[in-house]
């Protein structure tokens, strides 16, 4: 059976260096986390069509040219009324200022373009771990909720000022970090990612 075991090396499909001590404790401490990027393993292109895709995508790559167990993620905002946008373009909504705010406007704006009411929207995180040349794991975590505007909250990244999770009135940039800690899509990702790889 396919498990990680405590106190491996897994490389992070990433380039950030700072991303290393929150996978740390993601992963409980358990494990040496280095990055893609410290082992000059280049980052693909993110050519699938949905989140789980472009996390295997990322975790593969790195596992095949580092030749050791790589972890990847990929998550992002889905609007109902717009189909599913920004969704795997979550990141790029922002431009390459990465300007949140600007990205936030942005759904607002196709939603007014659109005369939609319907304020449904969830974020999704898909986690996966792949093997050298081997087998890969994927799991996914959803929250869903509501949108509202202005954005409300200058606490978290991205898209949180304008996501109200269900059974919550505040925004996750309104909200204790604890609490979005305790049901956002991440959280549930790693539950999943927890039963079905670690012991
Ligand atoms: P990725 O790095 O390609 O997975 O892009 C994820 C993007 O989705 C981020 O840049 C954020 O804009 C957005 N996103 C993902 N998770 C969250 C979250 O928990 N809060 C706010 N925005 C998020």
């Amino acid at each position: 059976m396919l498990k990680l075991v405590k106190g491996m090396r897994i490389v992070a499909a990433t380039h950030n260096p700072g991303k290393v001590p929150e996978i740390t404790a993601l992963l409980g401490g358990h494990y040496e986390v280095v990055t893609a990027g410290s082992l000059n393993i280049p980052e693909p292109e993110e050519t699938e069509g949905s989140f789980v895709g472009n996390a295997l995508l990322k975790a593969r790559h790195a596992a095949d040219l580092s030749g050791e167990v790589a972890l990847a993620d990929d998550s992002g905002l889905s609007v109902a009324a717009l189909d599913g946008a920004p969704g795997i373009f979550s990141a790029r909504w922002a431009g390459p200022e990465k300007d949140f705010a600007f990205a936030m406007r942005r759904v607002e704006e196709r939603l007014e373009e659109i005369r939609s009411d319907d304020r449904r929207a969830w974020f999704t995180s898909a986690l996966a771990v792949a093997w050298p040349h081997g087998p890969a794991v994927v799991v996914e975590g959803q929250v869903h909720g509501l949108l509202t505007f202005p954005p409300r909250g200058d606490r978290g990244f991205g898209y949180d000022p304008i996501f109200i999770p269900e059974g919550q009135t505040q925004t996750f940039g309104q909200l204790d970090p604890a609490v979005k800690d305790s049901l956002s899509h991440r959280a549930r990702a790693l539950e999943k990612l927890k039963a079905a790889l670690m012991d």
